[in-house]
Parts: C-alpha cells; structure tokens; sequence
C-alpha cells in the first residue's frame, strides 16, 4: 500500500500553521516537546491526554506517518473501497493520516484521551468513526485492517497479546527502533511464524526464528528518511531532534487471507550500513539462514558502489553463493556478482 507522504505531511504542516501561526519557531512549544520525548524515551509512557498537545502532533505526528508508510509499503494493495480500517491508540490522529493519504475512506480512531481524538477530528481530512475507551472495549470483527503506531510499547503484555492477536484479519505495528520495543515486535513475529495461517508481510524475509533474539543484547531496527517540510524540519530541530532520518521497528502480518503472488518466504533484508574494511566492504542482511554478509572486492568498483548505496530495510534477492568464502558470506564477484546484478537491478540504482 502506497502513502503519499509528501501530501500527508504537507497537510500536517498546514494544521499546525493554521492552529498555532509560526509554531516552527515557537520555543514553548519546543520545550513541552521535548519534555515530552524525555519523558517517552526514558520512561516509556507519557502522561494521559499528552498526545492532545500541538507540541505532541508537531514532534511525533511527522515519525507516525513515516513509519506508518514505511510498513504499510509491504502489505498488499487492497480495493480502498472495501477497506475497513481501525487505529488503535490513535492519540491525536497522526497515524491515522496516512490510512487517509492511502486512500482509505472508512476510518476509525480508538482511543481512551477524548481530548486527543478530539484533536484528531480537527486534523483529519476526514470523516471518521471515533471510540474513547480502552483498546479491548471495541468490537473489532468488521474491520479489514487494524493499525498500532507507537502505542504496542506502552501497553501491558496481556493487552499486547490482545492487540495483536485479535485486531483484524491484516494488522500494521509500528513503534520506536529502541531495543525493549524492537524486541517485543520481533518475539510477537516468532510466535506469528509458527501459524500456518499467518503470512508476515515485513520486515522480515524469512520464517527461521529471528536471529537477533538469541542474544539478550540485540535487537533489529530499520531507519528511514523523514522528508520533512522545512517548517516540521525547523520545528524537530528547534526541539533539538535529528530531522533527517528515525529508527523504528515495524511489523505487518496478514492471517487467513489469501494475497495472490505473496510469499514470505525467500530473499534477504538489508538491516546495517554496509561496512568498508580493507580491500573489501561487507553488508549485514537477514535472510532464511540468519546473519549473513553481502561481500564485494574493492576492485568491482561498479558493485561495490552499489552494495554500499544499499540503505537499511531493501529487500534483494541473492541466488548466489561463493563456495570459497566464509560461511556466512555470500561473496559477490565474477559471475556471482553478474547474478546479483542482475536480480537486484531497481536496488542497486535507485530512481
Ligand atoms: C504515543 S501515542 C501514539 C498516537 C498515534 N498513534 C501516533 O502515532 O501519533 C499512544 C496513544 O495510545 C493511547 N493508548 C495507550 N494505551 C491505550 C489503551 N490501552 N487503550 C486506548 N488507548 C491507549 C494513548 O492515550 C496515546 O494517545
């Protein structure tokens, strides 16, 4: 599914001018901001009614609609027409703004702050059905998709098995790229695998256990370009944030419906920066048999400079293997590296 983020942050943008006029450069705003991500980041909860805040929707509204677009980028296009979406935790409706810059029309917000949604309601070009209450005390079984952005962190691990188990029959999580967040994805994701019923739509390429759970101490994460508008850029910066680029952790996953032409199974996810070391650069990716490496030689200039171009999250295929190199390498040169080439044409020269 497609969001047309440029529009959707654009007409964010446009909402918090029209509310509060030369909010970019309001350094009250920016200070109740960023008490606020303090609070969210080390903490982990922000206080009732907080998403109410304009500082709220003018700090996290643009990271709910560029993650809610990075996952909603894996889950299959459906008839817009016949799509019924819910947003659990939809706090002031940043993340309900890119179901609508997808093209969704029947909406609705779940929430239990009245002031957020009624925020939501000003912001949303749209109208849309809203429930204040808890996340289990809404009838779910109409809907055909159900999102949670930013909101599976703060919930309670009964209520989390709830959100994700019963929501809808496609479901859409996004959350911060921190390591408990990350984690909570990635463990809800080993138990979706074991369904024979369930396909997980991203980010992950394989159905294996996630290799990044065997040791307490990892976690994976993906980041992405925020683009923002240079007044939501000056803002995020004014609060003292990066306004170029976010981490987040992301999961999609159908269960009992048919997607023509899916598998999730196959293929390899980018999930590092490609490493350069001496006379070769290696890049970290995640695929049926784990961590492996992508390796290319220095002296493939063309190759090399493709393989380091890869940004996190980009999905290739790789058919190949060198049966000189280490064992969890597949090494690209020569006729391997043609191959990859080949198969990963798009990736590796991005329009
Ligand atoms: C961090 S905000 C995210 C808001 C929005 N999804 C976004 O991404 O901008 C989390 C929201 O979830 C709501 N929330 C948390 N737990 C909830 C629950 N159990 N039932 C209903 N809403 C809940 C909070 O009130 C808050 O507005």
């Amino acid at each position: 599914m497609f969001v047309d983020v440029a529009s959707a942050l654009t007409h964010l943008d446009a909402f918090l001018e029209r509310a509060r006029p030369g909010y970019e450069a309001d350094r009250g705003l920016a200070d109740t901001a960023r008490a606020l991500s303090v609070a969210y980041t080390e903490t982990r909860a922000i206080a009732d009614d907080a998403a109410a805040d304009l500082a709220y929707l003018a700090h996290f509204g643009p990271r709910a609609v560029v993650a809610m677009a990075r996952a909603l980028a894996s889950v299959p296009a459906v008839d817009m027409a016949r799509a019924r979406v819910v947003d659990i935790g939809a706090g002031s409706g940043a993340s309900a703004l890119a179901w609508v810059f997808a093209g969704v029309t029947d909406l609705t917000l779940v929430e239990r702050s009245g002031p957020a949604l009624a925020l939501a309601g000003q912001l949303l070009p749209l109208k849309t059905r809203r429930h204040q209450g808890h996340i289990n005390s809404f009838a779910y079984k109409e809907m055909t998709h159900a999102s949670a952005a930013f909101v599976v962190g703060e919930l309670d691990r009964a209520d989390t098995e709830t959100a994700l188990g019963a929501l809808a029959p496609t479901v859409i999580v996004v959350d911060a790229g921190d390591r408990p967040r990350a984690r909570r994805l990635q463990e809800a994701r080993d138990r979706l695998v074991l369904r024979a019923d369930a396909v997980v739509h991203g980010p992950c390429a394989h159905r294996d256990p996630c290799p990044a759970l065997v040791r307490e101490r990892d976690w994976c994460h993906d980041r992405v370009d925020k683009t923002l508008p240079p007044r939501l850029a000056a803002f995020s910066r004014l609060v003292g944030r990066d306004d170029a680029a976010m981490s987040l952790a992301w999961l999609t996953w159908s269960i009992g419906v048919r997607h023509e032409g899916v598998t999730d199974v196959g293929d390899v996810v980018v999930i590092g920066e490609a490493r350069r070391e001496k006379g070769r650069t290696r890049l970290p990716v995640c695929g049926p048999s784990g961590l492996r490496f992508l390796q290319t030689l220095h002296r493939d200039k063309a190759l090399t400079k493709g393989v380091e171009g890869l940004v996190r999250g980009t999905r290739l295929r790789v058919t190949v293997r060198d049966e000189d190199g280490p064992a969890d390498t597949a090494v690209l040169r020569g006729a391997a590296g043609d191959a990859f080439v080949a198969d990963n044409a798009a990736a590796l020269s991005p329009s």
